[in-house]
């Protein structure tokens, strides 16, 4: 695989500062004989990021740190929001954005995505952009079409050489903590349509280095089938990386 695969664990709402200092302490003994070949990132909540920054920075880890998402002004009365500076601050290297539940409960929209997308990436940060369909966009088989659709407005308005840096996350609402997935080849059949998008707005060299991402009931045990496919380059892990064990098992499947 040309592209070097990310694997990325999205903490969600999970643990304390404490609690993720100790997980990415146990993890690094896990994964670090693999950091050439595989990117390990985690994702803390915005109140554990400091400290998981602090024991990568002091243990020298080798590991990407993400935030879960940013709003977009760089400072200003914004009550209870986080700023691009401010994660730029922790040593972020991610975010991600448009996270189905944050569209679904918090009211996240292709706009606002949009703005996040060129806020993190002018900061300096690469957006983690996540799109997927529900069941019944998926039984009315308009999958392709709606993921475009949020492809194309998360990306509106983004100078190619930021599209060349993009990760994109495949994430199908109806696999998100269900143990429910599609087939591996029928993840790969949207996240080539995905590819195939971006190289259309920004064309062919940022379609080749774009990472698209498969997440939704990622395991131990299904990681492998899924990282065999052409156009998958790793995975967004929701419950499985909040263990070291099978997160690392996960990782290793991506070698
Ligand atoms: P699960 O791996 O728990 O299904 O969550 C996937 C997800 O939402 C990652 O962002």
């Amino acid at each position: 695989m040309e592209r070097r695969p990310l694997v990325a664990g999205n903490w969600k709402m999970y643990k304390t500062a404490g609690e993720g200092a100790i997980l990415v302490q146990n993890l690094e003994e896990r994964v670090s004989a693999y950091w050439a070949e595989v990117e390990v990132a985690v994702c803390p909540p915005f109140t554990a990021l400091k400290s998981v920054s602090t024991v990568i920075e002091l243990d020298r880890l080798e590991m990407s740190l993400g935030a879960q998402n940013v709003y977009w002004e760089d400072e200003g009365a914004f009550t209870g929001e986080v700023s691009p500076r401010m994660l730029v601050d922790l040593r972020c290297d991610y975010v991600i954005v448009g996270h189905s539940e944050r569209r679904e409960y918090f009211g996240e929209t292709d706009e606002t995505v949009n703005k996040k997308v060129k806020a993190i990436f002018a900061a300096g940060m690469v957006p983690i952009v996540c799109v997927g369909e529900s069941l019944a966009t998926r039984e009315a088989e308009e999958t392709e079409t709606f993921v475009r659709e949020q492809v194309r407005g998360a990306l509106q308005g983004i100078d190619s050489d930021h599209a060349q840096r993009l990760v994109i996350a495949y994430e199908p609402l109806w696999a998100i903590g269900t143990g429910r997935t599609p087939t591996p080849e029928g993840a790969n059949d949207v996240c080539r349509s995905i590819r195939a998008t971006v190289g259309a707005m920004f064309g062919p060299p940022s379609a080749i280095a774009l990472r698209v991402l498969y997440g939704g009931s990622v395991k131990p045990e299904n990681a492998r089938t899924f990282f065999a496919e052409p156009d998958i380059d790793g995975a967004l892990v929701g419950g499985a990386a909040l263990d070291a064990e099978s997160f690392a098992e996960i990782v290793a499947a991506a070698l």
